[in-house]
């Protein structure tokens, strides 16, 4: 595998290590940052991101700009070895313009014009705020981007949300304009003789609200469409600001776990590099189909992992943020454990990160976050467990410097399509009490992250070309074009494997109508689905055992071309396939009628696998124990992470060594609680 070389053209191989720094809020205390960039080297600490709520500090008046705290600042990290990571300050605006320019302000769902307040609440379409943000943004170019220190753009912080004032509801009836061309074509693809929703005019349109419509499923897609392009589209104006004053410097955004307001994959490939935040809830996680243990949850934050280096097609990613002790964000703060620090910092390394940034430096003395944790907190000392915790981490990437610019050898790629997401959310039924999609495509990356397989996540207009398997759970909303590059990828060979609720509608949430897109390809047709509660359990006979049971979404399908492997053992369906193959060109397409237990899925995998050559990273992992490898044409490191508080044992093929501890292994290694080793 090629290496993909440094983030920035201003950084030399190296691993980034730092976070959120905002001396805006300490400026009257000049003893406090005089001692910052001093404790920043002695926690290893290499970049910080800067000025990303500064705004009010950096323009105090409108056009009064005030930056010699700024340079100061600049200048006395650069003398320490510390990079700058420059934010763009628009997540949150200050007092002044909100009252002079109230149209900045969000309209929200019952179309009520928000006061000033917190951040992130303002108008992605509103002229007056995209020049402010153009003059302020260009201004910081003007002074910062060719500083020896400033290495890349953070642009703005965490977009999200939605704003309903007339400016968006006008540019929305543009959008849909462009989109559907007629009025008479947009009555049609959005159903609109279904209760007499038939419009006039585009100047007709309103956003789904609180207070209006909310049951046209088409309406709600285009909206959120709409609403994540609009926000793209800002934040590109943004980057043309920086940018027409320093083309070369590379901008990205930071993203979260879980946003459900914007399409992230459509944005991202606007980005030079991918940023994300990631805040793991260790000990406490509730965030998967079966909440428990730190496995399940390092399982599903490495999906989100393994998206974000997808996202940017293979290249390393930055870890925005981080929590180097606790959030006071979560609805419990409960202490990371001895070790899990380093743990939950080297996963995203080992999943294709080149950086760990936190946030923050140094905690507030006051505000909101004043009790998130930080790599200093208020007593301002250096001998702290998460002081000296950030520290050894530092140690440890900078160990790790080779490790910059490789990447994850994928073979199998899962899909996650956004635009599902809303559709599926848009739609009255199956399943009311829970249509589980993220939760589903988590269980599925879930099985090969336990066999140690690495796999990419991938979207509708993804390109499958360098898969050997492709997983496509629940991919409701199925656009023509990408049902027609699925069936080319197993034509030519590739194996495929769908779920029930998968091709059901075109791109604007119309039902296919006579054969579906996928029938062929799978050799089943589903004619109904029978959802239940959770606790009803369909027993399935697979592998001459009844071991697994199928739960929640039962498709009812009628064989074509496929073979049954797998059958329901109940009911009145008793007898019906859960699990089919089809031959179809060169490849193989599966099918899984039914949700099922995760032991399932595991078990199903790990065969299929197994016949395609795919290799895992390391054979018979233990329970909890996970392993990737990173590599380029040099250097392979292999990372094996236990996510587990009791030791355990890895048994080895060849004699291997810690990069980290230096320690050596002869035929099986042991492994601390929450311990992690990278062989080389
Ligand atoms: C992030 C945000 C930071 C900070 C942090 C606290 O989502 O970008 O500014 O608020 O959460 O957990």
């Amino acid at each position: 595998m090629k290496n993909y070389g440094t983030l920035s053209k201003k950084l030399p191989k190296m691993l980034l290590h730092g976070g959120d720094y905002n001396p805006d809020q300490w400026l009257n205390y000049p003893d406090i940052l005089a001692q910052d960039p001093v404790m920043m080297k002695k926690a290893g600490v290499n970049v910080v991101s800067l000025g990303i709520f500064a705004w009010s500090t950096l323009e105090p008046e409108e056009g009064k700009f005030n930056f010699e705290w700024m340079d100061k600042v600049i200048d006395d990290l650069w003398k320490n070895d510390i990079r700058v990571i420059l934010a763009t300050p628009s997540g949150a605006r200050p007092r002044w313009l909100a009252q002079k320019y109230p149209e900045v302000l969000r309209v929200n769902e019952r179309y009520e014009r928000q006061h000033f307040g917190i951040r992130h609440n303002h108008c992605p379409t509103s002229p007056a705020y995209r020049e402010k943000v153009r003059i302020i943004n260009t201004k910081l170019a003007e002074r910062y981007a060719s500083h020896p220190a400033v290495i890349m753009w953070h642009i703005s912080n965490e977009y999200c949300g939605e704003c309903r004032c007339p400016l968006c509801v006008s540019a929305f009836q543009k959008f849909m304009k462009k989109r559907f061309g007629t009025i008479e074509k947009l009555n049609h693809d959005l159903w609109n003789s279904f209760w007499s929703y038939t419009y006039n005019d585009f100047d007709q349109i309103e956003p789904p609200s609180e207070i209006g419509e909310g049951c046209c499923p088409g309406l709600s897609l285009n909206w959120k469409r709409f609403n994540s392009w609009q926000t793209t589209d800002f934040m590109m104006e943004e980057i043309k600001a920086v940018k027409s004053v320093a083309p070369d410097l590379p901008c990205t955004t930071n993203m979260m776990r879980n946003d459900w307001t914007l399409d992230y994959f459509r944005m991202g490939k606007e980005l030079d590099i991918i940023f994300w935040d990631s805040y793991p809830e260790w000990h406490w996680c509730t965030s998967s189909m079966e909440s428990g243990d730190e496995a399940v949850e390092a399982a599903a934050v490495s999906m989100w992992h393994d998206m974000y280096r997808s996202m940017g097609g293979g290249k390393p990613f930055i870890l925005m943020e981080s929590v180097p002790s606790v959030s006071n964000a979560l609805k419990y703060s409960m202490l990371k454990r001895p070790g899990v620090h380093r743990l939950s910092s080297l996963h995203a390394v080992a999943h294709g990160a080149d950086s760990v940034q936190y946030f923050q430096w140094r905690k507030g003395r006051g505000g909101h976050e004043k009790f998130h944790g930080a790599v200093v907190s208020h007593d301002g000392r250096d001998d702290t467990r998460v002081f000296m915790d950030v520290a050894e981490l530092g140690q440890d990437l900078k160990a790790l410097s080779d490790v910059s610019g490789t990447g994850v050898d994928t073979k199998v790629a899962i899909f996650f399509d956004w635009e599902n997401r809303w559709a599926i959310a848009a739609t009255a039924g199956p399943r009311n009490a829970g249509m589980n999609y993220t939760e589903t495509v988590t269980a599925h990356h879930r099985a090969f992250w336990e066999l140690g397989i690495p796999t990419d996540i991938v979207y509708n207009e993804s390109d499958l070309s360098k898969y050997d398997l492709v997983i496509v759970p629940m991919l409701y909303l199925l656009p023509e074009t990408t049902a027609n590059r699925l069936k080319d990828f197993v034509k030519d060979g590739g194996t495929l494997v769908g779920t029930y609720h998968t091709g059901l509608v075109n791109e604007d949430d119309l039902c296919y109508l006579g054969e579906k897109p996928l029938d062929s390809l799978f050799g089943v047709v589903a004619e109904d689905i029978d959802t239940m509660p959770s606790e009803i359990h369909n027993p399935v006979l697979w592998n001459g055992h009844e071991v697994h049971y199928a739960l929640e979404m039962c498709e009812l399908c009628n064989l074509t071309t496929a073979q049954v492997l797998a059958t329901y053992g109940t009911d009145f369906y008793a007898g019906m396939p859960v699990l089919t193959k089809n031959q179809y060109g060169e490849g193989t397409a599966y099918y899984i009628a039914a949700r099922t237990d995760f032991g399932f899925l595991k078990e199903f995998y790990g065969e299929l696998t197994a016949q395609l050559s795919i290799e895992p990273a390391m054979k018979n992992l233990p329970a909890g124990v996970s392993a990737v490898r990173r590599e380029d044409e040099k250097n392979s490191f292999l990372f094996v992470m236990n996510f587990t508080p009791v030791e355990k044992e890895v048994l080895l093929d060849a004699p291997a060594a810690d990069v980290l501890s230096g320690e050596t292994f002869e035929d099986k290694l042991v492994l601390k609680p929450y311990g992690v080793v990278v062989l080389k």
